[in-house]
């Protein structure tokens, strides 16, 4: 039950014997069965402005500031404003004194259904429109009612008051000290400089019988030790120039002595470092890029991500989506809606995203214009989203057809890789020309080595008679061949001229100067030159790179080079056979003809 009561005729409960002795108090009990009375029709009244009735005239009673409750450390200073004047537009303390209005308070204790009178003493005194605790204890916690009045006119307003334990107000760590209020905030530029002041200790100095003094603290850094960056200037703390490090929490000890008491209240500030002023402002849309296409499926739900950079101002700013120039608010469909959130924040420079949900996504909505702006104080910034419909494939069938074509570019390429000689020489044997047929030649091979040598007998044992009785071709080798009479270079010339194919078994003596063999070396290449001849390089034994092989490479008449690889090339079935084979004209082996053609040489 509330009574509205004046400040000499307070209320007593019947529970304080103590008082009721007092013939004063007997007048205030008088005065408060009467009040009692009335006040019944203070519980009927409307919740929200309730009206109890004065002396005269009624009493409009706001009920409990909506600001919450004020807190305040228990053995330091503290004050409760009322909170009448916190609109300014209804209520003004000065105003309000002029017109004769008074000032009342009084209090309900934790734990009391009955208003309380306050007696006023050193320790809890009446200043303008504040009720100040010098120091709080623990039995001031309860709700107090400020009501301002007239003979006429009344109205009041009640706030709460929790004194705080030291324990209850620490924040955690050792460094912290214990504070009853919010932390104040301040923001230092990076490099630059700034002086602090200690929250609320000007309210101090109107209460103070000498200045008051200020101690700042940071992490446990003691006073003293501030450095030179960092120095208490007075009472408020400079900062020249701010660092990382220097952020955080910072607390202040308000010092101050009053009719030869010492009190003190503590306050924090929490500081905070963001990039330099001097930096571009400006927001811009980092996400959609300039040539993002965002492939949507129709008949799902599309979601376009947009992220937008801030860099740090002390200012609105704002992300959101367009769709045809219009803002969800106005679009008002229920398929398109949006989630905000913040991705980063560094020194106050911050990403922002915004994602557009769009719902079971249409064909049509592939016409529409999907903006996504950004907007601070300083600039403004829209990219388009461009999107595109995603081109649908089955995805078993898709997946079947890859491993397919896989697994056949795989076959084919071990295919290739084994049997590649192989399929050459079939495909010659079906589809290739018998040279035979379009030119006029006598030998299909002519054979040149060094004579007297390892090869000599490679040539006359092997190549020869391979060539000729097993595989069916018509070999010239000079010194079998060559008919007596005719000089020997002229001879040897005429016999290469003859041949469909120069076959030079190079060794380790191949190319001495002056020898047989490089006369038809010469020959073949400038046969190769002349465009009726090929050369074949078969090696015999490994030979150092010579001038010579490096400048056949070079002039690019060497058909193919072929290695023999001793026991390994014997059989006829042997990858140097095969190779030789491709490099010389196509024959059918073991044909009547074939046998027929190697006869025929054999009688040249
Ligand atoms: C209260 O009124 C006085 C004039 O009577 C004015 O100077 C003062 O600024 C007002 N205070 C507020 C908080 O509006
Ligand atoms: C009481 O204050 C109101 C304004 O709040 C004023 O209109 C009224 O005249 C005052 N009454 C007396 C008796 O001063
Ligand atoms: C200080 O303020 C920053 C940013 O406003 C906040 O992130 C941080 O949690 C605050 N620190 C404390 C200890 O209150
Ligand atoms: C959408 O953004 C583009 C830039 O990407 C801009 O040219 C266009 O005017 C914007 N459209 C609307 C409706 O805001």
């Amino acid at each position: 039950m509330r009574v509205c009561s004046s400040h000499r005729k307070y209320l007593k409960t019947r529970r304080l014997p103590a008082c009721v002795s007092k013939l004063e108090s007997m007048a205030a009990f008088i005065f408060t069965l009467l009040f009692l009375r009335l006040s019944v029709v203070v519980a009927m009244a409307t919740p929200a402005i309730r009206e109890s009735s004065g002396p005269s005239g009624t009493c409009y009673d706001w009920g409990e500031s909506t600001l919450g409750r004020v807190s305040v450390l228990e053995g330091e200073a503290g004050w409760l404003s009322c909170p009448l004047f916190l609109h300014p537009s209804l209520y003004n303390y000065s105003s309000s004194q002029k017109a004769g209005h008074n000032l009342v308070w009084y209090r309900l204790p934790d734990g009391h259904d009955l208003e309380q009178p306050i007696t006023y003493s050193a320790q809890l005194s009446k200043e303008r429109e504040r009720l100040w605790l010098q120091p709080a204890v623990a039995n001031d916690t309860g709700q107090y009612t400020c009501m301002l009045r007239n003979k006429s006119h009344c109205s009041k307003m009640a706030v709460r008051l929790a004194v705080l334990r030291r324990k209850e107000a620490s924040v955690g760590s050792e460094c912290d000290l214990p504070v009853a209020t919010a932390a104040g905030q301040v923001v230092i530029p990076l490099q630059w400089g700034k002086t602090m002041d200690c929250p609320d200790w000007q309210d101090a100095k109107n209460m103070s019988d000498s200045p008051p003094t200020v101690t700042w603290y940071h992490e446990c850094q003691q006073p003293e030790r501030w450095t030179s960056d960092r120095e208490q200037k007075d009472v408020g703390l400079q900062i020249h120039f701010m660092v990382d490090q220097y952020q955080g929490l910072y607390y202040c000890r308000v010092h101050y002595q009053r009719a030869g008491r010492a009190l003190v209240f503590t306050r924090s500030v929490n500081v905070t470092a963001v990039y330099s002023p001097r930096l571009p402002k400006e927001p811009s849309v980092l996400q959609p890029t300039q040539d993002q296409v965002f492939t949507v499926k129709p008949d799902s739900d599309v979601r376009l991500v947009c992220r937008g950079k801030f860099p740090y101002l002390d200012s609105a700013w704002d992300i959101w989506w367009t769709i045809d120039g219009k803002t969800l608010e106005d679009l008002a469909d229920t398929r398109f809606s949006r989630t905000n959130k913040q991705v980063s924040y560094d020194y106050g420079d911050r990403i922002e995203e915004s994602v557009l949900l769009i719902q079971d996504f249409r064909s049509e909505d592939l016409a529409k214009t999907f903006n996504c702006s950004v907007k601070n104080e300083r600039g403004f910034h829209t990219r388009r989203a461009h999107l595109q419909e995603e081109v649908s494939l089955p995805s078993v069938e898709l997946g079947c057809g890859l491993a397919v074509t896989l697994v056949l570019m795989l076959v084919l390429f071990v295919v290739y890789h084994v049997f590649w000689l192989e399929l050459l020489l079939l495909y010659r044997s079906w589809f290739g020309t018998d040279e035979r047929y379009t030119d006029d030649k006598e030998f299909d091979v002519y054979i040149s080595y060094a004579r007297n040598s390892e090869e000599e007998q490679f040539v006359l044992r092997t190549l020869r008679r391979v060539l000729e009785n097993e595989l069916g071709y018509t070999v010239c080798i000079f010194d079998r061949d060559s008919l007596p009479g005719g000089t020997i270079t002229d001879e040897t010339l005429s016999f290469i001229a003859r041949s469909r194919r120069l076959l030079v078994v190079v060794g380790p003596g191949y190319a001495s100067q002056g020898s047989q063999a490089l006369l038809e070396l010469k020959a073949g290449i400038d046969g190769v030159l002349g465009g009726h001849l090929r050369v074949i390089l078969v090696q015999y034994k490994p030979v150092r790179r010579q001038d010579w092989v490096r400048e056949l490479k070079r002039t690019r008449v060497i058909l193919a080079l072929v290695r023999w690889q001793g026991e390994k090339s014997k059989e006829l079935t042997s990858r140097f056979w095969k190779k030789l084979r491709v490099e010389l004209p196509v024959r059918r082996v073991g044909s009547e003809e074939a046998g027929l053609m190697s006869s025929g040489s054999r009688s040249d």
